[in-house]
């Protein structure tokens, strides 16, 4: 049986992840801070420990390990990575995981290195137009992106690439671009705009308005879970080492997002726009390269995700109305049996 590791495999993209390659027949090490939010995680080891830790690197990364899926990251969205307020810790948190991961798995010959970066990473300036943005994969150079959270990733992109090219380390980089589904964070400053939409239209009357941050006339698209994975496995079962871009290229505004899923509702909702963290003006998809290379492009329609999303979101709120005395979010109370802790001295945050 093929040994996965999983590292963030307590996050929104990694729980799911675990459960994908749980049904494809790996056997899987979760490693993470924390358990999945919202269900019982699907591993078959689950490690609670701190990877900003070299000895609990050490600890996770064993030579029988044929994949490692690096999504370890302090990350949200733009309400957590724009404010500018986490920058020192989403920098050092970050790039700590993937300098400990890249050279314990370089060291130890693990057969293949995934890494989770980020649109973020593409300059501000190919991205002012929001109705021409520029993401490209050969646009990266010369760099300027808008947060510290895309200097990172870039950093760490190049990072997993000299250990490539100067000790051989097998690695495949994909830039996710604003990924979202059930089980992703969906309130408490992390949330990305579909999440925070969903919440806002589910919470609100039906003839009520919401906030959205801005104009609402910023654009960016967004890629359902589901399709993030089948790319992510898809790019790992090829000879391609990326970058590219994992992402889906129907563009839409925030204004129009949050239209569509108050049409899910089937509500009447008003928008109510006000001053927020915006990030970059325009951003979408370029899927040129990894339809040539991999042959890969999204299946559905933005819509098609947003209902399942919008669906379990209400069903969030619903539980969590003071009325109804249920588990308050992001408490997961089935621990599985053969939980292992290592947090080690370091606090989570510094
Ligand atoms: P997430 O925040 O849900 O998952 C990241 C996980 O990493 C969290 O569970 C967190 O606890 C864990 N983690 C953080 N620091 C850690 C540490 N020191 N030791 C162990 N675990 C630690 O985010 P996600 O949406 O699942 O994203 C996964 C990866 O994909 C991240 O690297 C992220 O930057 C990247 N990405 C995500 C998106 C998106 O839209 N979701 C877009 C671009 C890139
Ligand atoms: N989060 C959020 N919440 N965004 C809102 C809201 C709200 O209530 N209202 C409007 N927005 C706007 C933001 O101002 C931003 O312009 C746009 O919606 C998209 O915000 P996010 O989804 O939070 O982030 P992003 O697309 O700018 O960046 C995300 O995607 C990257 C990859 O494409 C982040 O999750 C990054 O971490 C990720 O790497």
């Amino acid at each position: 049986m093929k040994k996965a590791l999983v590292l963030g495999a307590g996050g929104f993209i990694g729980s799911h992840l675990v459960r994908r390659l749980k049904r494809e027949g790996y056997w899987v090490r979760g490693v993470d801070l924390k358990l999945p939010d919202f269900s019982p995680t699907a591993a078959d080891t689950f490690v609670v420990g701190d990877l900003r830790i070299p000895e609990v690197c050490e600890e996770v990364i064993t030579e029988d390990i044929a994949e490692i899926y690096q999504l370890a990251a302090d990350m949200g969205g733009a309400g957590y990575i724009f404010t500018g307020t986490h920058d020192a810790d989403v920098m050092h948190n970050s790039a700590t995981i993937n300098l400990n991961v890249a050279s314990i798995a370089a060291r130890k010959k693990i057969g293949m290195v995934f890494y989770s970066s980020s649109a973020c990473m593409y300059p501000e300036h190919n991205q002012l137009d929001p109705d021409n943005p520029n993401c490209s994969e050969d646009s990266a150079y010369p760099a300027n992106p808008d947060s510290e959270y895309g200097w990172e990733k870039l950093f760490s992109e190049r990072l997993f690439l000299a250990f490539h090219r100067n000790h051989g380390l097998n690695v495949r980089i994909a830039r996710f671009h604003n990924v979202f589904g059930p089980e992703g964070t969906w309130t408490g400053g992390k949330e990305k705009a579909p999440a925070a939409t969903c919440r806002k239209v589910a919470e609100a009357t039906n003839g009520g308005s919401i906030d959205i941050w801005g104009d609402g006339e910023q654009t960016r698209s967004f890629l359902y879970i589901d399709e993030c994975l089948d790319g992510v496995r898809r790019l790992v079962n090829s000879n391609f080492t990326g970058p590219v871009n994992i992402g889906s290229d129907e563009m839409v505004t925030i204004n129009q997002l949050a239209m569509m899923t108050a049409q899910i509702a089937g509500k009447k909702i008003t928008l109510n726009h006000i001053d927020g963290p915006l990030g970059v003006r325009g951003r979408n998809s370029d899927n040129r390269l990894i339809e040539a290379k991999l042959g890969w492009r999204p299946t559905q329609p933005l819509r098609v995700g947003l209902e399942a999303t919008y669906q379990w979101i209400a069903a969030q709120v619903e539980r969590n109305t003071p009325s109804t005395p249920l588990a308050l979010p992001g408490h997961n109370t089935a621990v599985p049996s053969e939980i292992s802790s290592r947090k080690g001295s370091l606090s989570p945050t510094h």
